[in-house]
């Protein structure tokens, strides 16, 4: 089993805590009704529910959310949040990740590919980091098992 990468936060330049533009989580949200924010701090929480690094948000119980998941992108923990919405879906929640569109990598196989994807056109300037992302990005969407939600 990996073990969870902790993320410093006293480090501004760390990537893993640069937070998702409000516009674009806005435009989503009006589509999905988002009850859940699992991975945030107090002041990047998208949701009025959400989970910190404190409470550790991969052992919680999201299965009666509609969840906005922007995880930290570092190694080992992407692939680890990824598999968690996965098999979130599986208990019922709803899941939309927002992940680096990494097409390549055996977590896009074994779980982003499992989902809806949507690319997202052009690249995304994170709150908190200087520019554009160096990556592009996509949304991964996990529907409920046995639901049309
Ligand atoms: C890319 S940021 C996203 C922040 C915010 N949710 C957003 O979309 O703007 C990832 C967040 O995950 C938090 N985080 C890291 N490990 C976590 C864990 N085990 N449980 C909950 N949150 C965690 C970090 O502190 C960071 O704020």
């Amino acid at each position: 089993m990996e073990k969870l990468k902790l993320i410093d936060y006293e480090d501004p330049g760390c990537g893993d805590l640069y937070a998702t533009p409000q516009k674009l989580f806005d435009e989503l949200n009006s589509e999905f009704d988002f009850t859940l924010d699992p991975c945030a701090l107090p002041h990047t929480a998208k949701c009025d529910r959400f989970f910190t690094q404190e409470v550790d948000g991969l052992v919680q119980d999201w299965s009666g959310d509609r969840v906005f998941m922007n995880p930290p992108y570092s190694q080992p923990n992407l692939p680890m949040w990824i598999r968690k919405a996965y098999n979130e879906s599986l208990r019922g929640a709803l899941v939309v990740c927002l992940v680096p569109s990494a097409t390549s990598t055996a977590w896009w196989h074994d779980y982003a590919m499992k989902g809806e994807i949507r690319f997202i056109r052009g690249r995304i300037r994170f709150d908190g980091a200087n520019g554009t992302a160096p990556f592009s990005s996509a949304l991964v969407i996990f529907r409920p098992l046995d639901s049309n939600a």
